[in-house]
């Protein structure tokens, strides 16, 4: 059998980027925690210590004007949205250890003792620095919310850091005509000392510490560049009104956002540690031997790879172990959009659908790289119907019923113990793969080991044995290996569908908790009933995630009617008949085209349709349960055998048809020309059933 290895326990702290608390969570933000609970996970299954804590990034201009605008102080702001948070993390099984808030007594503690550690060591300095001050909301301006006309293209109504026409970057001072975004006037220039953080003091050791492990390459060459850019000194404070923590000993001064949001890491390890009796410094400390893992998207890169380490180095703290970085979701295609309809939050997912089909679907996306990620509605629904309901539930519920009926205990040995071996000894790759952050390997992996259990299952063919009373004990053998198979499955699988793996772990009456479960089958024990393990996901519902009438975009204004003796003119003329082409068809447009539901369908049965020599009757599987009968004119150039298994395209949504022989539902796309015979159309090898053909 099988030897656990038997390495020693790692005490790992893990942390996903803090949500900034001025909205809900979307998409984005779900799956970076998804990642990051994953990864948690798969190493508590590997018998690990492992702590996942997160917080709301709670400071900051942005917030202070958005309580402002509410009416409401910033407290009461981001406690709303932190309950709200919280819950839906919860929803979508986010196992965080604590989830914590940057605006918190243990959070001014720990950023009052780094900034004193960093002051002390003189890695602090001071100057005055010329700013953008709006004179009648009495405040200085964060560059975004100074508006103008971009110096260098002259298109107007660009923020005060970066012109979006020509992508020239200034200062807001180099703006032409430039209004404060609060007040509408025109700011004056206002002098105030800052404190600045010496981050070039750090080069050196930042170099080593890229090179040490600690990032993927991918992300090595994007440090390399700000770099031989040169670090620059980073500006710390913020003037009053601000909504964070006031600086000891400089009043009127405030810590930056962005200063005291990654020690809200170390604040809420803080709070879990007081809560729970842990050792705070045993993940802090310089010498410490935890390992501590940050897990967040590409665009926040400067502040964990190039900042924090310093911060916390200059401090005297330990630095990161890892610094994970995750690449940016698009749904269909495009970046999400309020516009479109496709800033799909967290709740509006949660009131439709439950939250492990799309854990599985982020998981069989997410690579270690940071490569944005696409979500296709279409392949959500056939990844997960496909995968997770049709390969791998379908071996317990066929097994589980044979069993019942047996007596509901498993059998005493295995009838294929090689194979029950092959399944368990993946194992320890599986782990690798998600610790090393590729889920999309490690989805392939389970999904070929899900393949072979079906096979076996579909060549033992336990209906057929069950026929006949005198196997009444290898209908049980063969049940009880399919079981076990799927055991080490949902095993394997127990990071990303957790409360699946709950359910599984009662019905086998043995809990899914470590990798090394699987070590031994579970054999001559008894199966509770079996409760259906997970559902199909339907189409018409998932579809309802993107919205249909999204309110953000403005229709464009019609131009005014003209007013001049040219309004007199006849109308154009519509637009000519376009030239018919080869088929003798007129033009359409895409959206004629795009009426066309065409999609990848198997033939699972084919037959000969009596009274017509033109037509064969197909059963076609379009996926998603979706299987149709198509009566087809192929008769003449194609043999009904030669048709099973077949992958075809099918129009999907062609109004079902009454003919003599029944009801044909839909359409399979052949060619022809003058030469006798027709050619179906197939998709090229890799598309699969239930595709979408465009
Ligand atoms: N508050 C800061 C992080 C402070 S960490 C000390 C912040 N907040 S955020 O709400 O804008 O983003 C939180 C995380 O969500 C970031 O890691 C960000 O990269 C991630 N995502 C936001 N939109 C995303 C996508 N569309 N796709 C994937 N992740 C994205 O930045
Ligand atoms: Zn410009």
């Amino acid at each position: 059998m099988i030897t656990v290895s038997q390495a020693p326990m790692r005490r790992i702290l893990v942390t996903s980027a803090l949500p900034y608390a001025n909205g809900p969570l979307h998409f984005g933000h779900i799956l970076e925690a998804v990642q990051t609970d994953i990864w948690a996970r798969a190493l508590r299954m590997a018998g690990h210590e492992c702590f996942y804590v997160c917080a709301d990034d709670t400071h900051g201009t942005p917030i202070m004007l958005k309580a402002q605008a509410e009416g409401v102080t910033a407290e009461e702001l981001i406690a709303g949205i932190a309950a709200e948070h919280r819950a839906t993390y919860q929803d979508f099984l986010i196992d965080h250890s604590i989830f914590h808030s940057t605006h918190s007594d243990e959070n001014r503690r720990c950023t009052e003792q780094l900034f004193q550690s960093l002051d002390t060591a003189g890695y602090i300095s001071r100057r005055s620095i010329r700013q953008a001050y709006d004179a009648s909301a009495q405040m200085f301006l964060p560059d975004r919310y100074v508006k103008g006309t971009c110096p260098r293209c002259q298109a107007i109504d660009q923020y005060g850091d970066s012109c979006e026409v020509c992508g020239a970057t200034y200062s807001p001072s180099d703006l032409k005509d430039p209004i404060s975004v609060i007040s509408g006037t025109t700011p004056v220039e206002r002098e105030s000392e800052h404190l600045f953080f010496r981050l070039d003091a750090f080069e050196p050791m930042l170099r080593e510490w890229t090179r040490s492990g600690a990032i993927h390459e991918s992300v090595a060459n994007k440090l390399e560049e700000w770099f031989s850019a040169g670090l620059r000194d980073w500006d710390i404070s913020r003037d009053a009104p601000y909504f964070g923590f006031e600086i000891p000993g400089h009043p009127g001064k405030y810590f930056y956002v962005w200063l005291d949001a990654p020690v809200g890491y170390m604040a809420a390890s803080l709070a879990l540690a007081e809560r729970k009796g842990l050792d705070f410094t045993r993940w802090w400390a310089a010498d410490s031997d935890a390992e501590l893992h940050h897990f967040i998207g590409k665009d926040i890169l400067y502040f964990h790879t190039l900042f924090w380490p310093a911060v916390l180095q200059g401090a005297g703290f330990r630095r990161p172990t890892q610094v994970h970085a995750h690449g940016f979701l698009t749904v269909n295609g495009q970046k999400m959009s309020k516009s479109r309809g496709t800033f799909i939050t967290g709740r509006r997912y949660l009131e439709r659908l439950p939250p492990e089909p799309l854990r599985y679907y982020f998981a069989a996306k997410l690579g270690p790289g940071i490569d944005d990620m696409d979500l296709s509605l279409d392949d959500f629904v056939s990844r997960f119907n496909s995968d997770v309901v049709g390969k791998l539930v379908n071996i317990a519920s066929r097994c589980s019923g044979f069993i019942a009926r047996a007596g509901g205990r498993l059998a005493r040995t295995l009838p294929d113990p090689s194979l029950y071996t092959e399944f368990a000894a993946v194992g320890p790759r599986i782990a690798a793969l998600y610790e090393s952050r590729d889920f999309i390997a490690a989805i392939r992996e389970i999904a070929a080991l899900a393949d072979r259990a079906n096979q076996y299952i579909d060549a033992q063919k336990p209906w057929n044995l069950a026929k006949d009373p005198a196997r009444a004990a290898d209908v049980v053998a063969v049940c009880t290996q399919g079981i076990n198979l799927f055991r080490v499955l949902m095993t394997y699988l127990a990071p990303v569908l957790p409360a699946m793996a709950e359910r599984a772990g009662h019905f086998l009456g043995h809990p899914v908790a470590r990798w090394d479960d699987v070590t031994l089958p579970l054999l001559g024990t008894e199966l509770a009933a079996y409760e259906p393990l997970a559902i199909r996901l339907d189409p018409k519902v998932v579809a309802t995630l993107i919205e249909e009438n999204p309110t953000a975009a403005p229709a464009p204004a019609q131009p005014a009617a003209a007013t001049t003796s040219t309004a007199a003119v006849a109308p154009k003329p519509a637009t000519p008949a376009p030239e018919a082409n080869a088929a003798g068809k007129g033009e359409i447009t895409i959206d004629d085209f795009s009426k066309l539901d065409l999609r990848i369908g198997k033939v699972l049965e084919c037959g000969l349709v009596e009274g017509s020599d033109k037509l064969l009757r197909l059963q076609i599987d379009l996926g998603n349960g979706d299987i149709r009968q198509i009566f087809s004119g192929i008769r003449e150039s194609y043999a009904p055998e030669t048709m099973v298994g077949r992958n075809v395209v099918v129009i999907a949504n062609l109004k079902p048809r009454k003919m003599r022989f029944g009801i044909s539902q839909g359409m399979v796309l052949c060619a022809s020309n003058d030469n006798p015979g027709v050619f179906l159309v197939s998709p090229d090898d890799g598309g699969t059933l239930g595709m979408t053909v465009s």
